[in-house]
């Protein structure tokens, strides 16, 4: 099983990255976890048919079996530069996320770790169709003691992680199975 793995944030450091990468670790038993950059993609122009850096993109979420955004908050919402991956990506025909699974986990220093991003994320999702899964949720507060030097070094975040895994696993697998061919 394939699945993509969406960069909220451009920033070498980014913590998300480092989340995406440890994650990747955890889950390399269940599913190849593939990274992906928003990098290099302008802003939507709907006087612009297609970029190649979406284009790239599309395709890649096209051929994997599922979707996981790893995403900072910004400003209590989705960050301007993910949205803006998005809105573009809407409009590949065809649209490369209908019917996809898709998780979202987040980390923020403060307490509620990227919740209110989150909601936001799971509306898009709707009109994308994205099957976003509801459980578990992943929302790391506090991060800044949870990971260090590009570690996460928090044993329940690790734990959390593995089980979330598991879980996307299994819901990617129940939905594969349902569709017909
Ligand atoms: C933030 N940050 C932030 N955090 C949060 O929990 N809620 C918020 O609304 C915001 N808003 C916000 C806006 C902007 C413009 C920036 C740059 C940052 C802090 C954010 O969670 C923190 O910087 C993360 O570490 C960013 O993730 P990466 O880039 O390290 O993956």
């Amino acid at each position: 099983m394939k699945v993509i793995g969406i960069l909220g944030s451009l920033r070498t450091d980014s913590v998300h990255k480092q989340i995406l990468r440890h994650y990747k670790e955890l889950a390399e038993e269940l599913f190849e976890l593939e990274e992906a950059s928003i990098a290099g993609i302008p802003m939507y122009d709907g006087e612009v048919d297609s970029h190649p850096a979406v284009q790239a993109l599309a395709e890649r979420i096209a051929t994997a079996d599922g979707v996981i955004f790893f995403s900072p908050e910004y400003n209590y919402s989705i960050p301007g530069g993910l949205k803006n991956a998005i809105d573009w990506l809407s409009r590949v025909k065809p649209q490369p996320f209908a019917g996809k699974t898709a998780a979202i986990i987040g980390a923020s220093p403060g307490n509620l770790g990227t919740a209110r991003m989150q909601y936001h994320l799971r509306q898009v999702g709707v009109f994308l169709d994205l099957q976003i899964m509801n459980k578990p949720e992943v929302m790391i507060g506090g991060s800044g003691s949870k990971i260090k030097d590009g570690r996460i070094v928090d044993q329940s975040t690790l734990d959390f992680l593995t089980r979330h895994a598991q879980a996307f696993s299994e819901f990617t697998l129940k939905r594969l199975d349902a569709i017909p061919g």
